[in-house]
Order: C-alpha cells, then structure tokens, then sequence
C-alpha cells in the first residue's frame, strides 16, 4: 500500500509533549502534516507550566525535516491554540484533543478543585479547541477531530471519579459532533488509550509498562485523522499493537404491563426485570431517530394489538 500521508495539512495535537501526544505529533510530523505542538507544560495533576515540552518536540520534528510551531496555551483557552496554526500555516484540517491531567482521589475525598480542574481540561478544553476549530471545518468542509476517552470513562475505575465522568462525557460530546459535521465531511471520533505514560507510570505493572509504548497507539490515530478516513462516531480502544472498536448496546427490552389500561407498578417492573436486563438480542443502536421509531413503532402496535382478542400476554413484549 502506498504510504498515507498528510502532505497540505495542518494538525493540532494538544498536550503533544509527553506521552501519546507526542507520538501523535512525531508521526504526523514525518508524514508531511505541519503541526502546531501544544501543551502547557505542567505536572500531571495540572499543576505549573512550562514551554520545555513543546519546543522539544517541535525540535525532534524539525530535526527530522519536518515543519512544526510550539504552543504553551492551556487547552481552556483553546482559541489561541487554534489562532497559532492559523497565524503559522493559514489553516486547520486536523485536530486531536488529548491533553490530560489526573487529580485522582476516592470519591470522598474529591474536592471542588479536583473536580473542575479535571473537568476544565478534559471536557472545556475539547469544547473549546473543538469549538474555535468548527467554522473554519464548517466553511472548507473538511475536518477531522479525535477525542480521548479513557477506559475508567467507559467502565469506570477506583478513584476516579472526577477522570471517568470527564471522560465519558467527551464520548457524548463526540457522538453528537459526529452528527452536527457529517455534511460537512467533519469526522469526529475517539480514542481510547492504555499506554506507558507518566499518567500510568504508578498504575501500571513495570512488566506492561515496559510494553505498552504509546508509538503503537499512533498509527491508530494517524488513520483516524487522514483524508481516507471514513468512520464519524467510532470510539476506537487500542494498546499494545490492538485496536478494537466499542461501542454501547441496547437490550431488547420489555413492555411493564400487558395492555395500556393497566398501571406500570414497582410489582410489573420486578415480574419483568429479567427481560429488561436481557442483553441476548442487544443490538447497537446508532441514531437516537432508531430510538424514537422504535418506541413510536411499538407504541402504534401496542395500540393496535389490544383492539383484538386473543392472548395480550404476547403484546408488546419489546420496546
Ligand atoms: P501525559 O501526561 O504523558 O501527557 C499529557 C500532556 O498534556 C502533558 O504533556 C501535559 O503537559 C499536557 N497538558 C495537561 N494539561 C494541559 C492543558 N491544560 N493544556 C495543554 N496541555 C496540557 O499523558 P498521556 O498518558 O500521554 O495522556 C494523553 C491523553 O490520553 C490524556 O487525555 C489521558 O487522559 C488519555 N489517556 C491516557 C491513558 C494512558 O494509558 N496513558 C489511558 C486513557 C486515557
């Protein structure tokens, strides 16, 4: 196969020194892309700046022939960042939001502090890179975005409670911006790291560790973002040289009562719940239009089914 490259293009990785973001950076750097580094320098919980990160990565790029801008603007403030690839190259075709802290603490003893600083840079800080990004996608029509997701997000972790909910919450902001770019050829999707970082450096055995190199995450992403790229609204999990894509699913479910005369009760939900929490012929639910349909469908059969005789046991049993 030909190489994929991104010749023409301009990137912004945020949080690019250190970590993915930096294999994010480097490998695009080396396929043509011009890429602006950005990351504010700080240590993991978020704490101080500095604009060593950057420029280091900015140098390996350009030592290497190819073209790259340091930027040390906080993700909160995500305009800058986007002002600085327009300011150096004039334009923005990809966009990777990854900078990250971690404040993690058990539940009860998260503070306010712990919670908005997670919340400012993870969520605010893709809701504002993303946003200063999306007229210029709109207006060209062209874009690609990559959120970052984290397992703890999707699954949950001990002591992470601010991290898993800052998350989770970039798959629902991906999953509607998926929606609101598709005519615009804007394809948003996520990431879903496990990588040697300093992030995981305390998490993970030294074993993984060792071999959880965060460059066999970067060609993952490097296709998530080139002009070939058709997915919009994936959530893509890679680690170790793996990808899989995941998703959410929705179980057949069940009606609470039999006809539309009789009452839900505490009672018909405990007789049904065994089929309400049936996964078996879970199916993946794409649009919230096959939700709306569904119910809609249903609600028309229900209605439909009760004007006959015959065994309402069998009516509406799915929904
Ligand atoms: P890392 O700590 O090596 O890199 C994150 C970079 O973001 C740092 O260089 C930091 O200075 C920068 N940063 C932090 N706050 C910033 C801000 N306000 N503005 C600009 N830059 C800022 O961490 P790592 O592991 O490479 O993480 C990258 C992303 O992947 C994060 O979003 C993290 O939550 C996510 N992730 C990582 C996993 C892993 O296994 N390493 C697992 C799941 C998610």
């Amino acid at each position: 196969m030909d190489q994929l490259r991104f010749d023409g293009r301009v990137a912004v990785v945020t949080g690019a020194g250190n970590g993915l973001g930096k294999e994010y950076a480097l490998l695009l750097g080396s396929r043509g892309a011009k890429v602006v580094v950005n990351d504010l320098g700080g240590a993991r919980d978020g704490a101080g700046q500095s604009a060593n990160f950057a420029d280091e990565v900015v140098k390996q790029i350009k030592d290497k022939g190819g073209v790259a801008v340091a930027d040390y603007n906080s993700v909160v403030e995500g305009e800058k960042i986007i002002k600085t690839a327009i300011d150096n190259f004039g334009r923005i075709d990809i966009l990777i939001n990854n900078a990250g802290i971690l404040r993690d603490r058990s539940f009860a003893k998260i503070s306010d502090q712990d919670w908005d600083l997670v919340f400012a840079v993870h969520m605010k800080g893709s809701f504002k890179t993303t946003q200063a990004a999306w007229e210029i996608f709109k207006k060209q029509k062209y874009g690609r975005v990559v959120m970052t997701s984290s397992n703890a997000g999707l699954l949950g972790n001990f002591g992470q409670a601010n991290y898993s909910a800052a998350k989770l919450g970039l798959v629902g902001l991906a999953n509607t911006l998926a929606i609101e770019g598709e005519k615009y050829n804007i394809k948003v999707n996520t990431i879903v790291p496990t990588a040697a970082s300093r992030l995981t450096q305390d998490i993970l055995p030294p074993s993984m560790f060792e071999a959880m190199k965060p460059d066999l995450i970067a060609p993952v992403v490097g296709y998530m973002v080139h002009e070939s790229f058709e997915g919009t609204g994936l959530i893509i999990d890679s680690t170790l040289g793996f990808a899989t894509k995941t998703h959410l699913v929705r179980a057949e479910g069940s009606a609470l009562r039999k006809k539309p005369t009789d009452p839900v009760t505490i009672e018909s939900v405990k007789q049904n719940w065994d089929k309400v929490v049936d996964m078996k012929d879970a199916k993946h639910i794409q649009k919230i239009s096959e939700v709306t349909v569904n119910l809609v469908d249903k609600l028309q059969d229900f209605e439909d089914r009760s004007k006959m005789d015959g065994d309402r046991e069998s009516y509406w049993t799915t929904y």
